[in-house]
């Protein structure tokens, strides 16, 4: 792979300083990639050079919009042969990000009061909830340690054999970074007549996601993206599956773009993806996606997966050995190639949110906290026991989220290195031993901010607001 420190000139405000409780300031260090990753400077590159021939797509006939459209329409291809589909066959389909692309199939897909879709313990609530209004929904256990149990699995599917429509799992955990055997799964799905859905949000920043020929035994049938977790925070996704499913009903939303003809009665709907892509699509959003694909094949995904495990041993070696840390999921360096690099914890009895606040006033640390829009899976991770859980869920229904379970998650990226796992683990000694500067409340939102401390944004970058705009300087530069 092109060398991290090359890999590190291409993203977006690396090292940004950021200010610090004690006045001082800090290079920005974001460990909370498996939310969002910056931005590839290829993406912004394309952008630039885009945005001056940006015209309306499809219907305009003048010189930007054809070239707008030929863009947009590249892009679906540029993001299909990321994820090496067969476009004579498939279909990509943009929308706002996995969330919507899942909602989307779920309305797509034929089901019946008996469907059932099996799906699992570990999945972020996007790839759960959407099937759960319109399907029964079959969760496979996951194992004690968070692993996926492949016998339940193969059991459940076994029990509900000829009614499983579809298997919706996820790529990788955004909670464990476990990566499931999605190949190995699909086999087992096509065998019962069923097909499969990858939630390959989390998988396809870290690794190679082939759905195979449409004839294999493995082919993944459905696969979705989030653009902004590949390094092109524009708000783009993809939902990446067969034309014909899309190719004989019509859109659940609807309205222009999404059709051939319309006589007061009547309404030809178009081909794909254009019936699926309702109103005026987000092609900037669509360029900066197949911008970051494109880098990212360039770069190569296996040297991604490389390079990100040697991050996850050491963060697995360093954060293992600070007293009191505990590690969720596979916590054995020698296992590291089991995960992407996210690794949720917890430090002693220090509230998650506490120590997730400490890392970011005081260290310059962006983690994040809490149950990471997957709460069945936590609270199996954590093994809260069904009275802590409805203790727990009675209290939010009050408001108050101040005990709210969960753990501190770091993530990485790319372009993380080993000198951003040993600053956070320096700040977690630090917490451990008590030596933090600041006195952090908790509000009823349960978060901890810290006593005296001013946010102030002016002078990074605010959204100016019609009475504020008189006077103000504007924010500075960092890097990007
Ligand atoms: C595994 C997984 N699936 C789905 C999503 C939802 O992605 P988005 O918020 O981009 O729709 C996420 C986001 O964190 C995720 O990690």
């Amino acid at each position: 792979m092109t060398s991290t420190a090359t890999l590190r000139d291409r993203i977006v405000g690396l090292d940004c300083p950021v200010p610090l409780l004690d006045g001082s300031e800090a290079p920005y260090l974001n460990l909370d990639n498996a939310a969002s990753t910056p931005a590839l400077r290829d993406v912004l590159d394309a952008i630039e050079r885009f945005l001056p021939y940006y015209a309306s797509v499809h219907r305009g006939t003048g010189f930007k919009s054809r070239l707008s459209t030929d863009a947009y329409d590249r892009a679906h291809r540029v993001v299909g042969a990321f994820v090496g589909a067969d476009l004579d066959r498939n279909t990509v389909i943009f929308g706002k990000n996995s969330t919507e692309a899942v909602n989307k199939l779920s309305y797509r897909l034929e089901l019946g009061p008996e469907s059932v879709i099996l799906s699992s313990q570990l999945e972020h609530h996007s790839n759960d909830l959407p099937w759960r209004r319109c399907a029964q929904v079959v969760h496979v256990r996951a194992t004690r340690d968070g692993r996926l149990d492949e016998e339940d699995f193969d059991r459940q599917l076994h029990r509900h054999a000829d009614r499983v429509a579809l298997v919706a799992v996820s790529g990788a955990s955004n909670v464990s970074g476990f990566v499931q055997p999605i190949h190995r799964l699909a086999r087992k799905a096509h065998a019962a007549g069923a097909r499969i859905l990858v939630d390959a949000a989390q998988l396809a920043p870290h690794r190679k996601v082939d759905m195979l020929p449409d004839d294999h035994p493995e082919h993944l049938d459905f696969v979705v993206l989030s653009a902004h977790k590949m390094y092109a925070p524009f708000g783009t996704g993809a939902l990446i599956g067969p034309k014909e499913l899309f190719a004989h009903t019509p859109p659940e939303y609807r309205g222009g773009g999404t059709v051939d003809a319309v006589t007061l009665d009547h309404v030809v709907w178009a081909g794909t993806p254009d019936r699926e892509e309702a109103g005026s699509p987000n092609v900037i959003g669509a360029v900066a996606m197949a911008a970051a694909a494109t880098a990212l094949m360039e770069i190569g995904m296996d040297a991604v997966a490389d390079h990100e495990n040697e991050l996850v041993v050491r963060a697995l070696e360093r954060l293992g050995a600070i007293p009191g840390v505990s590690i969720y999921g596979e916590g054995d360096p020698a296992k590291s190639r089991d995960k992407v690099g996210v690794i949720p914890f917890n430090l002693g009895t220090v509230p998650h949110a506490l120590v997730a606040a400490i890392l970011g006033y005081e260290g310059g640390i962006g983690v994040r906290h809490g149950c990471f829009c997957a709460h069945p899976y936590v609270v199996h991770l954590l093994q809260l026991s069904d009275e802590e859980a409805a203790t727990w869920h009675a209290a939010i229904a009050r408001g108050d989220k101040a005990e709210m379970p969960g753990m501190v998650r770091a993530s990485f990226g790319c372009y993380n290195t080993l000198e951003d796992i040993d600053r956070l683990t320096e700040m977690l000694e630090r917490i451990a031993r008590g030596d933090y500067r600041g006195r952090y409340q908790q509000r009823k939102s349960g978060e901890y901010l810290p006593e005296g401390f001013e946010e102030r944004f002016r002078g990074y970058f605010e959204v100016e607001e019609p009475d504020e705009v008189a006077g103000k300087g504007g924010g500075r530069s960092c890097g990007g």
